[in-house]
């Protein structure tokens, strides 16, 4: 099969992007597909195999050529259903969630909104704008983000009211609108779920927040299986389920809990979770018995069933 690998993006995970599309296309490689890769610059400007710059006409036409696409990019114009709709645009069959789950889930008041409905509880929070952010209230320790990005990028704790201001415009810098949020108290547990299947909960022992640093520095510790008495990992299994169902996730989507003593908390949903060799999502389903080729695999016979 040739496959093509999108990586890249134009946004702040650029690099995270590369990297997992890198880390994709080094495993399809040894398994006999005919790997053709893609690359979206920083400025949205589309690359072939060999870095030189392409029109999206020709990208698309070597999309066409493919029998199926993996668009490995995280956040906005890439995880947020965009690359699926070039893609479907197209008729490619491609890896991953579709155009409204990609859109929801980047979204993290919608994704808030859909958990509450469906009785998921998430950190108590505040939807802001530029213009409402002015008069917004202090009101003790929270979490100042954008509402679409990944990778913690514009994400401030905020403790002390001095640094708030300055938190709420950095968010704004990285979306329109940014979400204030209460500081929610537990351990940062992940667990995936990929059509049928849900792995064992990973823990991410971060000492502190886990932001950008903690995330790609290579000092964090995770904990796969993690420790979670039965009652807790059924809890967490039932809402990632429920989440990538109401959502319709296709592929593998990372969803993201505080476990508090009250039970999970929903912080996200990641339609195209980190894909490296070290991230969560390959240690996930390294602990379900899959190694890293026969999870790409599954991922491919999805697309293209
Ligand atoms: N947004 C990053 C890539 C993740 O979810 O792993
Ligand atoms: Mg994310």
């Amino acid at each position: 099969l040739r496959a093509a690998v999108i990586g890249g993006g134009r946004n702040g995970e650029h690099q995270v992007s590369l990297a997992s599309a890198a880390s994709v296309a080094a495993a399809l490689d040894p398994e006999g597909y005919e790997v053709v890769r893609l690359t979206i610059a920083p400025d949205g400007t589309w690359r072939d195999d060999a870095e030189a710059p392409i029109g999206l006409p020709a990208a698309v036409g070597t999309l066409q050529s493919c029998d199926v696409a993996l668009p490995i990019v995280h956040g906005p114009r890439g995880e947020d259903g965009t690359l699926a709709a070039l893609l479907e645009l197209a008729g490619v069959p491609y890896v991953g969630s579709g155009v409204r789950p990609g859109a929801l889930a980047m979204d993290k008041w919608v994704t808030k909104l859909i958990a509450s409905e469906l009785g998921i509880a998430t950190a108590p929070g505040r939807l802001l704008t530029a213009r409402t952010a002015a008069g917004c209230a202090w009101n003790g320790p929270v979490v100042v983000k954008p509402v679409a990005a990944g990778s913690s990028l514009g994400v401030t704790l905020v403790r002390e009211e001095a640094a708030f201001a300055e938190a709420l415009a950095e968010a704004l810098r990285h979306d329109d609108r940014v979400l204030v949020e209460e500081v929610v108290a537990g351990r940062e547990v992940d667990i995936a779920v990929l059509g049928d299947v849900v792995t064992p909960a990973l823990e991410i022992v971060a000492d502190g927040f886990f932001d950008y640093e903690a995330k790609y520095g290579g000092g964090t510790v995770f904990r796969v299986p993690a420790p979670i008495d039965p009652a807790a990992t059924k809890a967490l299994e039932e809402a990632a389920r429920a989440l990538y169902d109401a959502l319709g996730c296709r592929g593998v989507a990372r969803v993201d809990f505080f476990l508090t003593e009250a039970g999970p908390v929903l912080n996200e949903v990641n339609t195209m979770p980190g894909l490296t060799g070290h991230s969560q999502v390959p240690r996930m389903f390294a602990a379900a018995g899959w190694d890293y080729p026969q999870l790409l695999d599954r991922l491919i016979r999805d697309a293209l069933a």
